[in-house]
């Protein structure tokens, strides 16, 4: 399969490539699209065969349920039922934006979308690229992160083409995303909310919009398998968002200490021969001389930080580099999903400082 690479610029030219993407995902197509988290890859939602495809070209587990992207609110109760008053007010104020609600599905929704599950996740994106297709398409299109399963997930349709390409009929390029990690995940459909998956959208803001307590899911806070704890949400289960390299992460109060020990740590593993790389700030880059040294962004700014991380990852993996060491971030609601990816992405191995 040839996969064709479009550009958005021109605003004549977006109308005609939106229009044939929406008709290839209308035809039973796949088509990867710029979202304000990473770049999804979509089908008819809908539609089996559509759905199958996706897990064909991201070798993905078929047990693992895809999250269908709407454009418009009212298309929610065509696809899922119990919505409760409470379900309303976390999507008027949360949607457009990246947040995905676990809701029971209707009939409509087809096994094969929700990895045989009687419930389907659904978001409204934020991106006018993303809401845009959506809506001229006119279905309700399952995206999962374009990245082939287990790789970091795609923040610039040049990492779509590097896992995709040939596989796929279609890659918008709408430039690099802005948040860089997904969606945060919320089931609304037992007692108390439970956060699945941590993302931009905290506890906190799902709190103050609820006035009640939302849970978070105890199985991703901690290592998995420990204590035979399955996550709910059936994609956290999988190492995700593996880099090549070894990833280390050093933690700690006292900034200089954790520079210390990471030189101390290059040091050691270029002696013996390997290719080593620094997670960096924009505030420590200039601390480190030795190894592939890399900003992932600026410590006064978190978002820089997430739209980074994935992005960082696959640059050491295209340089070959052996060995990660990585400062850590974590430091509110927020920073605990960034710290979240890093530490499935370094098979939470995490040395104290
Ligand atoms: O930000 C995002 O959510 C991105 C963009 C493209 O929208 N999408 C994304 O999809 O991250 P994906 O497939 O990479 O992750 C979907 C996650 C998986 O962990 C999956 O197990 C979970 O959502 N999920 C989907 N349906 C579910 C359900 N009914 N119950 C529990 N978890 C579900
Ligand atoms: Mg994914």
């Amino acid at each position: 399969m040839k996969t064709k690479l479009i550009k958005l610029d021109e605003l004549e030219e977006n109308q005609k490539n939106l229009k044939e993407a929406a008709n290839i995902l209308r035809n039973g197509g796949l088509v990867a699209f710029p979202t304000e988290t990473v770049y999804g890859l979509g089908a008819n939602g809908l539609n089996r065969e559509a759905a199958n495809k996706i897990y064909i070209a991201k070798g993905r587990p078929s047990d693992n349920p895809l999250i269908l992207h709407i454009a418009d609110l009212e298309e929610v109760d065509q696809l899922a039922t119990n919505i409760s008053d409470d379900d309303r007010k976390v999507m008027e104020a949360f949607w457009p934006g990246p947040l995905t609600i676990i809701l029971k599905k209707k009939e409509c929704v087809p096994y094969e979308t929700t990895g045989g599950l009687d419930t389907v996740a659904i978001r409204m994106p934020s991106h006018k690229v993303a809401r845009e297709l959506i809506r001229m398409a006119g279905v309700a299109i399952a995206a999962p992160s374009a990245n082939t399963s287990g790789r970091p997930s795609p923040t610039k349709a040049q990492h779509v083409m590097q896992d995709l390409n040939g596989k796929i009929d279609m890659i918008i390029d709408g430039g690099e995303v802005g948040i860089g990690i997904e969606s945060t995940i919320v089931d609304l459909t037992g007692e108390v909310p439970t956060i699945l998956r941590p993302g931009y959208v905290t506890k906190q803001m799902l709190e103050e919009v609820l006035h009640k307590e939302v849970q978070i899911d105890q199985a991703i806070l901690r290592k998995e398998g420990m204590n035979g704890v399955q996550p709910k949400a059936p994609g956290m289960k999988y190492r995700h968002y593996a880099p090549k390299g070894k990833l280390t992460i050093i933690d700690g109060q006292n900034i200089d200490k954790v520079i210390e020990t990471i030189k101390q740590l290059v040091e050691d593993k270029k002696k013996e021969g390997f290719v080593v790389g620094v997670i960096a700030t924009d505030e420590s880059m200039k601390c480190y001389t030795d190894g592939v040294i890399k900003s992932i962004g600026s410590r006064l700014d978190e978002v820089s930080i997430s739209s980074g991380l994935y992005r960082v990852l696959r640059e050491f993996d295209d340089e070959g580099v052996n060995y990660i060491y990585s400062e850590s971030f974590g430091v509110d609601e927020f920073g605990d999903a960034i710290m979240n990816r890093l530490l499935k992405a370094a098979g939470y191995d995490m040395i104290e400082v």
